[in-house]
């Protein structure tokens, strides 16, 4: 258990919520690991009394996390779709004349591939030899490291300054996030922007969506602990936008000072006082309510194999493997997860270890129930398998209570 905040060092840590030991949510198996034992590290959820930051109480080292990375961004059109519309913005608007696009967890160039084709000079930086050698092949030149204040003047030496840094589903993984925003302060252009998005705990919290905290996950922000750190690193927020990603993001602009603040900014600052989410009070009660989803979830599938269902899980997303691993009993019912990434394909769901498969094996083994773990790309999955509904296959997603969606064509 850490012994003090990671951002304000205040020993005043309140406990919100303990997984118990958990395998690291991506580290998919293969065929041969099945064989060994797998590492478990404690999942325990913190509020900082003093800085109101949430965070976990253990830090698995980066390496053990990132050095292969099992998520391919383009695997998702709600991704895709989302930076392009991103891109297609700024580039109408920031950088009408063209610039230099940097983005930090760059991933396989989903992004930075829709600045390119516009004709923006792109740089991404991604420590996951996997996902970046994708990226270098499809055009986006892309520095293997993890990215720090360190990286970030060398950066500039050799590529010059960015007009804007994207920093998306990153700022909540690694371990000494004022360090990163002071190297995108090294990157940025006296009047640059860098816009970051990631989950924003609000919406964590009134979802019960307990399965999106894992190791890699080790802060969750609200904009007053967010702005904390950015503080700290010498930049400002200038904007912030409520984005439905991923269950509920933020996407926060930051700049070097001399901007404009948008009044965004202070409403939502004032909103998240309200909710006490500065106070641990937002945070009460929410065992309690991970607890009661759970059990809902066990009873609705009992009831569904009781009544002869077969169940299966679509998409092996890390949220699945936390998910199924805080109630095995759901685990044992499900057959097999289809997933529509490669790399996943003929691997197993850490923990539990229940079989990944191509989307195609749900039309062949047809399961009555679909259990969709990805549930933040619900409505795409859904539209997607519309031949599995139309053969009478119903999907349902688990938080905070298992909801089915029934087929619009009955
Ligand atoms: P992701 O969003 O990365 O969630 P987490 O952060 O919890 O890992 O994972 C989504 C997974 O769902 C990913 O493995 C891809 C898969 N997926 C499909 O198989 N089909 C689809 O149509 C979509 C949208 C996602």
């Amino acid at each position: 258990m850490r012994g003090g905040c990671a951002l304000c060092g205040s020993t005043a840590l309140e406990l919100i919520l303990s997984l118990g030991k958990q395998p690291l949510a991506n580290a998919l198996l293969t065929e041969s690991e099945l064989a060994a034992p797998e590492p478990r590290y404690p999942l325990d959820l913190l509020f900082c009394d003093t800085c109101s930051l949430v965070q976990l109480g253990e830090v698995v080292p980066p390496t053990a996390l990132f050095d292969s990375y099992a998520y391919f961004s383009s695997q998702s059109r709600t991704m895709v779709e989302s930076g392009r519309e991103l891109a297609n913005r700024l580039m109408s608007s920031f950088l009408v004349d063209g610039g230099r696009v940097m983005e930090i967890a760059s991933n396989d160039g989903y992004l930075l591939a829709e600045y390119a084709r516009r004709g923006a000079e792109v740089l991404g930086i991604d420590p996951a030899t996997n996902v970046v050698e994708v990226a270098r092949d499809r055009g986006v030149p892309t520095i293997c490291a993890y990215f720090s204040e360190a990286l970030a003047s060398s950066l500039v030496t050799e590529h010059g300054l960015a007009d804007v840094v994207h920093a998306n589903n990153v700022i909540a993984h690694v371990p000494d996030p004022v360090d990163v925003i002071k190297g995108i302060k090294i990157l940025l252009q006296p009047l640059g922007i860098a816009v970051l998005e990631f989950p924003w705990v609000r919406r964590l919290v009134e979802g019960v969506a307990f399965d999106t905290i894992y190791h890699e996950h080790l802060f969750y922000y609200s904009l007053s602990s967010f702005s904390q750190v950015v503080d700290r690193a010498g930049m400002r927020c200038v904007d912030v936008q409520e984005l439905d990603l991923h269950g509920g993001s933020l996407r926060v602009t930051l700049a070097h000072g001399d901007q404009d603040v948008s009044t965004s900014v202070g409403r939502l600052l004032d909103e998240e006082q309200r909710l006490s989410m500065t106070s641990g009070r937002f945070y009460a009660g929410f065992e309690t309510k991970v607890a009661a989803s759970l059990e809902a979830l066990r009873a609705e599938t009992a009831h569904l194999t009781g009544a002869g269902g077969r169940i299966a899980g679509y998409g092996a997303a890390a949220k699945g493997t936390v998910l199924l691993n805080a109630v095995p009993e759901v685990a044992d019912k499900i057959g097999f997860v289809v997933d529509s990434t490669p790399y996943k394909q003929g691997r197993y769901i850490p923990g539990v270890r229940v079989p990944i498969s191509p989307p195609a094996r749900l039309h062949e083994d047809m399961p009555t129930h679909t259990l969709i773990l990805a549930w933040n790309f619900a409505e795409e999955i859904i539209q997607k398998e519309e031949a599995y509904r139309e053969r009478g296959g119903i999907f349902f997603t688990p938080l905070p209570v298992p909801r089915f969606h029934a087929s619009d064509r009955r």
